[in-house]
C-alpha cells in the first residue's frame, strides 16, 4: 500500500488529502498538523472549515484510509510521498517585509522531513511558493542525508477555490505537475500522475519543469485578480458615465476571447491568497530588477484598495456625510459565499472605515462567528459598543439607517425586503457591494439603493 502524508491540515491540505483518499482506496493518507485544535476538529463531527460537500467526503474515508494526526514525525517517516500544504503568508518583518513570502513554515516542514526520513521520498509542493523555492527546499532536505536518501521535489500547485473546493478537486480544469527533467525527476512526475489518473482525465494533467509550475500558480492568481480589478476599475467609470457595469460585463463575457468568468464587479476581492501572491510576484520582479513589471502588478492591489475605499466613501456621502451614531447593518462578513473564511475579506476594511466614522455596526454572517469578527476588527473596549454580531438578517437590519451587503450569500437574495424596509429608519439605504439585489424591486419598495457600477 502506498502511503501518503499531507503536512498541513488547513483549507488546502484537509480537502485535498480527503479527496485523494476518497478516489484512491488503495492509498493510506495521513494528514498531519502542528495544531492540536485543528486535528481534534478534523477528528470530530464539527470540521474546522466549512466547505460544501467536505463532511460527506471525510465521513466516507476517515478511519479507513484517511487519518488526521499531530504525530508529524511518525507519518512523514512512514510515507512514500509527502504533500506539503502549509501556510505561506506575507512576511511581516525583516527583508522584504510586506511583500516577500514568509517561508518559515515551509522550512520547518522540510527540516522535519529531512530529520525523520530513512527512505527515498517524493516531496510535493502544494503550498503556493515563490518561483525557485524547490531549489532551497532541496538544500534543506539533503543537508543531513549525506546523499544516501534521495528526495525528488515536485511542484503541484493547488487551484481550488474556497466554497467550491470539493467540486474543484473532484473535477479540476487541470492538474499541474512540475519536476526535474532528468530521469529520476520524470519518474517522480509519473508516480504523482498515477495518483491523479484515478479520477482526472489524462489530458487534463499538465507536466512542466519545476520553475514553470511554481510560476504558473502565481501567474494564475495574478491574472484572476487582475480581471477583478479591471472590471472594478470599469465600475467606477460606469458610475461616472451612466453605463451599467453588469451590462458591460455581459457584453464582454460573450467575447469568446475573454470568456464569462471573473467579471463580477464587487466591493473588492478578498481571500487569503490573491493579495499575498501578487505581493510575492511584485517582490520577485523587484528582486530581478524588473521595476516596470513589478509596478504593473502592484496596480492590481492599488485598484482593489481603491474599490474598498470608494465603497465606504459612498456610504458616508450618501447618508448626508455623516454616519456618526447611525446603525448600519452589515450582511455578510466572509470573503465570499459558502465559506466561513474571513482572511483579507473586504468586510474588514469596510467595517473599519465605517467605525472610523463612528457608525454602529450590526453584523450578520451565516458562517462567521462573533469571536472571529471581533478578532478581525480588533474590537477593543472603546469600540465594543459600536459592534454587535447578531443571528439573522432581520435582527441586523431592525431600526438600521442603512444596509451594506458585503458577501453574496444566496440567502440575502430571498430576504423579505418589504419587512426589512418597514422596520428600518427612513430614508432607508441599501449599499449592495455584490450586485445581488433586484434594483427595480427594492427601489419600488422605497429603498435608496446604491450598487456597484450603476448610477444612483
Ligand atoms: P491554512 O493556514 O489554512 O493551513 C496551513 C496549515 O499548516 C495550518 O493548519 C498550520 O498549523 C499547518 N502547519 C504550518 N507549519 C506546519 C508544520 N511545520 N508542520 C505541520 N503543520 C504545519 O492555509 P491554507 O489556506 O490551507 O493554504 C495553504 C497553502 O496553500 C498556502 O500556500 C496557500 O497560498 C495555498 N493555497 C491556498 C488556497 C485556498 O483556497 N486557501 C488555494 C490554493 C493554494
Ligand atoms: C482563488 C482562485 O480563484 C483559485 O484558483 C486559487 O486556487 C485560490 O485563490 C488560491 O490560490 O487561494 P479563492 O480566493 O478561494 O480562489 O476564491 P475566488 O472565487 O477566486 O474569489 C476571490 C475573491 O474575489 C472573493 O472575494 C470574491 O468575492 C472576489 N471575486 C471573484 C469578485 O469580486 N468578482 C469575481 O468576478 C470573482
Amino acid at each position: 500500500m502506498v502511503k501518503i502524508c499531507g503536512i498541513g491540515a488547513g483549507y488546502v491540505g484537509g480537502p485535498t488529502m480527503a479527496v485523494i483518499a476518497l478516489k484512491c482506496p488503495s492509498i493510506e493518507v495521513a494528514v498531519v498538523d502542528i495544531s492540536d485544535s485543528r486535528i481534534s476538529a478534523w477528528n470530530s463531527n464539527k470540521l474546522p472549515i466549512y466547505e460544501p460537500g467536505l463532511e460527506e467526503v471525510v465521513n466516507q474515508c476517515r478511519g479507513k484510509n484517511l487519518f488526521f494526526s499531530t504525530d508529524v514525525e511518525k507519518h512523514v517517516h512512514e510515507a512514500d510521498i509527502v504533500f506539503v500544504s502549509v501556510n505561506t503568508p506575507t512576511k511581516i518583518r525583516g527583508l522584504g517585509a510586506g511583500k516577500a513570502t514568509d517561508l518559515t513554515y515551509w522550512e520547518s516542514a522540510a527540516r522535519i522531513i529531512s530529520d525523520v526520513s530513512n527512505s527515498n521520498k517524493i516531496i510535493v509542493e502544494k503550498s503556493t511558493v515563490p518561483v525557485r523555492t524547490a531549489e532551497a527546499v532541496e538544500k534543506i532536505l539533503t543537508h543531513n542525508s549525506k546523499g544516501i536518501i534521495k528526495f525528488q521535489i515536485l511542484s503541484n500547485p493547488e487551484f481550488l477555490s474556497e466554497g467550491t473546493a470539493i467540486q474543484d478537486l473532484l473535477n479540476p480544469d487541470r492538474v499541474l505537475i512540475g519536476g526535474n527533467q532528468d530521469r529520476e525527476g520524470l519518474e517522480a512526475i509519473q508516480k504523482l500522475k498515477a495518483i491523479y489518473v484515478h479520477w482526472v482525465p489524462q489530458d487534463r494533467i499538465i507536466t512542466t519543469n519545476l520553475w514553470s509550475a511554481e510560476l504558473s500558480k502565481l501567474a494564475d492568481n495574478a491574472f484572476l485578480a487582475q480581471r477583478i480589478s479591471s472590471i472594478n476599475a470599469m465600475s467606477a467609470l460606469c458610475e461616472a458615465t451612466g453605463a451599467e457595469v453588469s451590462q458591460v460585463s455581459h457584453a464582454l463575457s460573450k467575447n469568446t476571447k475573454l470568456g464569462p468568468k471573473f467579471l463580477n464587479a464587487s466591493v473588492g476581492f478578498g481571500g487569503s491568497c490573491f493579495q499575498k501572491d501578487i505581493l510575492n510576484l511584485v517582490y520577485i520582479c523587484e528582486s530581478n530588477g524588473l521595476t516596470e513589471v513589478a509596478n504593473y502588478w502592484k496596480q492590481v492591489i492599488t485598484v482593489n484598495d481603491y474599490q474598498k475605499g470608494r465603497f465606504v466613501k459612498r456610504v458616508v456621502t450618501s447618508m448626508f456625510n455623516t454616519v456618526t451614531g447611525k446603525k448600519i447593518a452589515i450582511l455578510g462578513f466572509a470573503f465570499k459565499k459558502d465559506t466561513g473564511d474571513t482572511r483579507k475579506t473586504p468586510a474588514i476594511d469596510v467595517c473599519r472605515g465605517l467605525l472610523g466614522d463612528d457608525a454602529c455596526l450590526s453584523i450578520y454572517d451565516p458562517q462567521v462567528t462573533k469571536e472571529q469578527i471581533h478578532k478581525d476588527l480588533s474590537v477593543s473596549s472603546n469600540v465594543v459598543k459600536q459592534v454587535s454580531v447578531v443571528g439573522d438578517a432581520y435582527e441586523a437590519t431592525k431600526e438600521a439607517h442603512g444596509i451594506c451587503i458585503l458577501t453574496e450569500w444566496d440567502e440575502f437574495k430571498s430576504i423579505d425586503y418589504q419587512r426589512v424596509y418597514e422596520n428600518m429608519r427612513k430614508p432607508a439605504f441599501v449599499f449592495d457591494g455584490r450586485n445581488i439585489l433586484n434594483v427595480d424591486k427594492l427601489r419600488e419598495i422605497g429603498f435608496i439603493l446604491y450598487s456597484i457600477g450603476r448610477p444612483l
